[in-house]
C-alpha cells in the first residue's frame, strides 16, 4: 500500500506472539511425534521459559532435581552444536535446541536447596545426610548415573510441555558428549539425557508407531 512505512510491517524476524495452545496431557502425548524441519522463525521467549519451568516441575527422588538445561539459540553456536551432532539438520532447522543435561555434583553441593522450605532447618540438614549416606561411598561416575536417571523424568516432561504449548520437538542422542561439553563449556561429570531441537513444525511427522499393551505388559 501507498505510504506504508516499515515500522509498521512484520519484521520477518520477529518472535511469534505467545502461544495460546494448551493441549491437554492425552492430547499432547497422541500428537507428539519427531520432527526434523522447523518453521524458520525464533522462538516466543515468554513460551520458551514456560515449557522449561513445566518440565522443572518433574518429581525425582529425595526432589534431587539433577537435571540442568542449556538453551542454544545463538547460530554460530548451533551450527557447532550440529557438527557435534554429526551433522544431523534437525539442529540447524530448530529455532532453538535445549540440551537436557544432569549436574550431580552440583546436586550434592547445593543439596539444601531442594529440602522442602516446610521442613526447616533440621529438614535441610536432613536432606544432606540423607545424599551424604546414600552417595558419599560412590564414585562420580556412578552417582552421575543416578543423577541421569532424574534428568530422563523431565526430559520427558519437557517433550509434552512443548507438545502441549504448540510446539514440536525431536529427542536426540546421536551425538559426541564430549564434542557437547567442551562446546558449551559443561563440567566433565555431567551426564546428558539428551538435546531437543523445538519449534513450529514445517513437515509432518511419521505416525507413531508402537507395541501393543499386550506385548510390553504383564498383569498380576
Ligand atoms: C533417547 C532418544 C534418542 C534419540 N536420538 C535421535 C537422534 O539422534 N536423531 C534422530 O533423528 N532421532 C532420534 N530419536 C528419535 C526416535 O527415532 C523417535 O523418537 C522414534 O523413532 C519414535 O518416533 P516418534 O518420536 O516420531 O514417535 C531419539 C529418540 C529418543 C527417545
Amino acid at each position: 500500500m501507498a505510504g506504508m512505512t516499515n515500522s509498521t510491517a512484520p519484521a520477518t524476524t520477529a518472535a511469534p506472539a505467545h502461544s495460546t495452545s494448551n493441549l491437554s496431557v492425552t492430547e499432547a502425548i497422541r500428537s507428539r511425534v519427531s520432527i526434523r524441519k522447523y518453521v524458520q522463525e525464533p522462538m516466543n521467549q515468554d513460551d520458551l521459559r514456560e515449557i522449561l519451568e513445566l518440565a522443572s516441575r518433574a518429581p525425582s527422588a529425595w526432589n534431587a532435581q539433577t537435571w540442568r538445561f542449556a538453551v542454544v539459540q545463538t547460530p554460530e553456536i548451533k551450527e557447532k552444536l550440529q557438527a557435534a551432532a554429526y551433522g544431523q539438520g534437525q539442529i540447524g532447522s530448530a529455532p532453538a535446541v535445549i540440551v537436557v543435561y544432569s549436574d550431580m555434583e552440583d546436586t550434592l553441593d547445593t543439596v539444601e536447596e531442594t529440602a522442602h522450605p516446610g521442613m526447616g532447618d533440621e529438614g535441610r540438614a536432613n536432606q544432606r545426610k540423607t545424599f551424604e549416606n546414600a552417595f558419599g561411598g560412590q564414585d562420580v561416575a556412578q552417582r552421575g548415573q543416578w543423577g541421569l536417571s532424574q534428568a530422563n523424568i523431565a526430559f520427558g516432561f519437557l517433550m509434552l510441555a512443548a507438545r502441549s504449548k504448540g510446539y514440536d520437538t525431536v529427542p536426540m542422542l546421536g551425538f559426541n558428549p564430549q564434542a557437547v561439553r567442551d562446546l558449551l563449556g559443561l563440567p566433565e561429570h555431567v551426564q546428558f539425557a539428551g538435546l531437543l531441537p523445538i519449534g513450529k513444525r514445517a513437515e509432518e511427522g511419521f505416525p507413531q508407531h508402537r507395541h501393543t499393551v499386550e506385548r510390553v505388559t504383564k498383569f498380576y
